[in-house]
C-alpha cells in the first residue's frame, strides 16, 4: 500500500501563549486515502479546528510547533516544509472551507475574480471568466453570470458559502477540508451544502475531511468517523459502526445527543460539564471526570488504545464490556 494522501502520525501540537508553549493536540493518529471521507467530531474545544488547520499548516510557525510525530500531506511533512511548498499544497492539493463564509471571502473583490484567483488565472479573459461562472453554476448559484460580478456583501450567507465552495473546488484539490461548513447557515441551507459536498466528492473523486460537532450529519457523507476529546482521538471506526455500536462512553453520549426529528436538543445527553481546556487536562483518562462509567483506576494512567473491533477502536479499556451492557 502506498502512503495515504493525508496522515497524522502521533502528531502533537503546541501553541505559544502568554504563559509559554501549551500542548493542544496530543498524539493524533489519522489517515485519509485518495477519495476517502473522514469526519472529525467532538464538542466545542476538543481540537477539531486545530487538526483541520494543521493539514496545510495554516498556523504561523512562530505561534505553533509540532513537538512529536508529523502531519504528511501528499508525502510532504507540513511542519517541516517551507512556505513555497505549502503554498503549492494549499488550494491545489488541499482546499479549505470554513465556518464563516464572510470571513473567508475577500470583501473588496468580485466573486468571479476570487474564483479566477483560486485558479491562479490572474489575467482575466472572456474564456477564463466563463470558467469561473461554470464553477459558480456547479455549486448551485442561480444567475451565476450576475453573481460573478457581485461583491461578497451582496450575497446571502448560503450563497456566500456556495461561493467559498466554488473557490475551494475550482483548482480540483485532491482533498477538501471543510470545518463546520454549515454551522452558520439555516437548517434548509445546511442540508443543501452537505449535499453539494457529497456530490462534489462523487464528481471530482476528491477526499474529504469534514469537521462537525454534529454526529447527525456524518451519515451519508463520511466513510469513517474520528471522535476527538481534549486533544486526543478517543474513538475511530467506520461511520455506520460508530453510530450503531459506539465503544467509548463519550461517543455513546454524543450519539445519544443527536437531535431526533421533532425533538430539539443540543445538550450532550445527560452529561454535565464540558471539554477540559488544554493545560487543564486531568491525569489518566481525560473524560473520566464526566464519565458515567468511571472506575477508580481511570484517573491513574492514560488509557491505551483498545482495538476492540475490526477497524474500530477506542481509548477506553472497558469499551467492549460497557458497550455490551
Ligand atoms: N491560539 C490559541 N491559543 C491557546 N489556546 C488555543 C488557541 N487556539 C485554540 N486553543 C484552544 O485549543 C482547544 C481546541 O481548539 P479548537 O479550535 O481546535 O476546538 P474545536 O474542536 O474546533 O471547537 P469548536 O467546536 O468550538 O470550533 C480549545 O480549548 C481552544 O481554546
Ligand atoms: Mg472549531
Amino acid at each position: 500500500m502506498g502512503a495515504p494522501l493525508l496522515s497524522f502520525e502521533g502528531f502533537t501540537l503546541e501553541l505559544a501563549t502568554a504563559s509559554g508553549w501549551l500542548r493542544v493536540l496530543d498524539g493524533i493518529d489519522l489517515r485519509v486515502g485518495e477519495g476517502e471521507s473522514l469526519a472529525l467530531v467532538g464538542e466545542s474545544g476538543s481540537g477539531k479546528t486545530l487538526c483541520a488547520q494543521s493539514v496545510t499548516r495554516l498556523l504561523p510557525l512562530h505561534h505553533a510547533r509540532c513537538t512529536s510525530g508529523a502531519v504528511r500531506l501528499s508525502g510532504v511533512d507540513v511542519f517541516k516544509a517551507g512556505e513555497r511548498d505549502l503554498r503549492r499544497l494549499r488550494g491545489a492539493v488541499a482546499g479549505h472551507v470554513f465556518q464563516e463564509p464572510a470571513a473567508a471571502l475577500n470583501p473588496a473583490m468580485r466573486i468571479g475574480d476570487q474564483v479566477l484567483e483560486a485558479l491562479r488565472l490572474h489575467r482575466p479573459s472572456e474564456a477564463r471568466h466563463a470558467e469561473a461562472v461554470r464553477w459558480l453554476a456547479r455549486v448551485g448559484i442561480p444567475a451565476p453570470e450576475d453573481r460573478a460580478r457581485q461583491f461578497p456583501h451582496e450575497l446571502s450567507g448560503g450563497l456566500q458559502q456556495r461561493a467559498t465552495l466554488a473557490i475551494a473546488l475550482a483548482p480540483r484539490p485532491r482533498l477538501l477540508v471543510a470545518d463546520e461548513p454549515t454551522t452558520a447557515l439555516d437548517v434548509t441551507v445546511q442540508a443543501q451544502v452537505l449535499e453539494l459536498l457529497a456530490q462534489a466528492r462523487a464528481e471530482l473523486g476528491m477526499a474529504i475531511l469534514l469537521v462537525t460537532h454534529n454526529l447527525g450529519v456524518v451519515e451519508g457523507i463520511a466513510d469513517r468517523v474520528a471522535v476527538l476529546y481534549a486533544g486526543q482521538v478517543v474513538e475511530h471506526g467506520p461511520t455506520a459502526d460508530v453510530l450503531a455500536r459506539p465503544l467509548h462512553p463519550y461517543t455513546r453520549a454524543l450519539v445519544a445527543s443527536v437531535p431526533r426529528l421533532g425533538q430539539a436538543t443540543d445538550r450532550l445527553g445527560a452529561l454535565p460539564g464540558s471539554v477540559p481546556a488544554p493545560g487543564a487536562w486531568p491525569t489518566g483518562c481525560r473524560f473520566q471526570p464526566r464519565c458515567p462509567q468511571a472506575r477508580a483506576s481511570c484517573g491513574e494512567a492514560s488509557p491505551p488504545w483498545n482495538a476492540a473491533r475490526l477497524a474500530h477502536g477506542a481509548r477506553c479499556p472497558f469499551a467492549t464490556e460497557e458497550a455490551a451492557t
